[in-house]
């Protein structure tokens, strides 16, 4: 993605509390100067003991506010939350984010955050132990109903050494955040009536289960036909899906797109391993989101040993795989079903036709052009079709934009 198409000339107010992953804060600021948003660093006592700075103020390029009582942090606070687009603070420490619920202010940054009164995003990063604490388990649950924002901790190695939930998360999903509240949500906002937050509840109340990437069907141990899927639309829901709070299952099949991994798919080979896996994993899923790549055939017989070059010429016999998704529609008839499709003519109509040949609730169709557009690509422009027969065309945009548009007219009726 091109994040500077979404943050350049942004203003954001950049938190860093006293964690150890102040420094990581460093290659987020970083990122945001990079892609032209004006970032104002703002740090507090204690998180100047593990970053200085001088670093924040290089990488910035602006002054970094420490102190209270200077001149200038007298003014900027004031000043600063008034224009600001965003305000987000990482790492947020488990004090920070007390002092916050509790409308604490006795320091710059909890001073500033008191008097800011639009997006805020948080990323705590503490020691798991203070992060399950009910105290701060019961801070974050009460910000998050009054409309702040979280990107939460993953589990990992922590700096004691121990293995929890607590580590700072990757800079990649922190950006996705930051991109969806700056111009996701306004754009959500513009074409439902301000019902983003509505649409974000009713995430949050459905299981999805996503599949993504090329299944590969093999003619020999070493060698296999496949297809050009990256998994990156796929990615695109997985991200939307987790980012509003919604449960998420991933199966995939080979993908480049190694963001994925964030969600630790189930991982297949073949048409028919997805398949058979899709079938066991369907239990309290609401939607299935079929963005995969699977292959239409595979090998008749495939050689259980590396093919020879011997022979002059080689011929391969194909038999058709099953269609999943009319296979899964047989035993499944209250699932929803999101189908794709990529087709190089007469869109709409081939589309209705697979809309109605599989009975899905909704399909995605995108043009593939011979430079193969739409496959492997960061952009897609996709028609999207329902069952009611609402037809309405997404522009061209990157893929992680292009699934929070699908989840917005997947639900536009129950959003209403
Ligand atoms: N699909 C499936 N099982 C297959 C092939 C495709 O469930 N064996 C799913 C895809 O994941 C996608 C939708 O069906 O969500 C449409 O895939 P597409 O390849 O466009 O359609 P096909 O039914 O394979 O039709 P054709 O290739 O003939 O256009």
């Amino acid at each position: 993605m091109e994040l500077s198409n979404y943050v350049k000339g942004k203003k954001i107010i950049f938190g860093i509390t006293g964690g150890i992953a102040a420094y990581k804060a460093a290659n987020c600021v970083s990122a945001l100067r990079r892609a032209g948003a004006e970032v104002y660093v703002v740090m507090t006592k204690n998180a100047i003991e593990f970053i200085t700075p001088i670093t924040m103020k290089t990488l910035s390029e602006h002054n970094v506010i420490t102190d209270m009582f200077s001149d200038e942090g007298y003014v900027t606070h004031i000043s600063l939350t008034e224009i600001a687009d965003l305000f987000i603070v990482a790492p947020a420490t488990a004090n920070c984010i007390a002092k916050l619920r509790a409308g604490i202010a006795d320091d710059m940054l909890s001073t500033m955050l008191l008097a800011y009164n639009k997006e805020i995003l948080l990323v705590p990063s503490m020691n798991d132990n203070m992060f399950n604490n009910p105290a701060t388990v019961e801070n974050i649950q009460v910000l998050s109903n009054r409309n702040i924002n979280f990107v939460f901790p993953e589990t990992g190695k922590l700096a004691t050494g121990k293995v929890g939930k607590g580590r700072f998360p990757e800079i990649d999903k922190i950006l996705l955040k930051i991109v969806e509240l700056i111009f996701i949500k306004p754009l959500i906002n513009s074409i439902s009536n301000n019902k983003f937050d509505i649409f974000k509840d009713i995430i949050s109340k459905n299981s999805f289960l996503v599949t993504a990437g090329a299944t590969r069907e093999y003619i020999d141990p070493v060698r296999y036909i496949s297809n050009g899927s990256s998994g990156k639309m796929g990615f695109g829901f997985m991200n939307a899906i987790t980012s509003l709070g919604g449960n998420l299952k991933v199966i995939t099949a080979n993908y480049t797109d190694t963001r994925i991994d964030w969600f630790s798919p189930i991982k297949v080979g073949t048409t028919l391993e997805l398949k058979d896996r899709l079938m066991e994993n369907l239990n309290n899923i609401d939607w299935l989101i079929m963005a995969a790549a699977p292959s239409d055939y595979r090998i008749k017989e495939s050689y259980d040993s590396k093919i020879k070059k011997t022979s002059e010429e080689l011929n391969l016999t194909f038999i058709k795989n099953p269609d999943i998704l009319q296979e899964i529609r047989k035993n499944n008839k209250q699932l929803n079903i999101l189908g794709f499709a990529a087709e190089t003519d007469e869109l709409e109509k081939n589309g209705k036709e697979k809309l109605e040949k599989k009975k899905l609730n909704a399909i995605c169709l995108n043009k593939v052009y011979k430079d193969e557009k739409g496959f492997n690509q960061d952009k897609n422009e996709i028609i999207f079709i329902n069952k009611e027969n609402f037809i309405t065309k997404i522009e061209l945009i990157d893929k992680e934009i292009v699934a929070y548009l699908v989840l917005y007219y997947l639900f536009k009726d129950k959003i209403g």
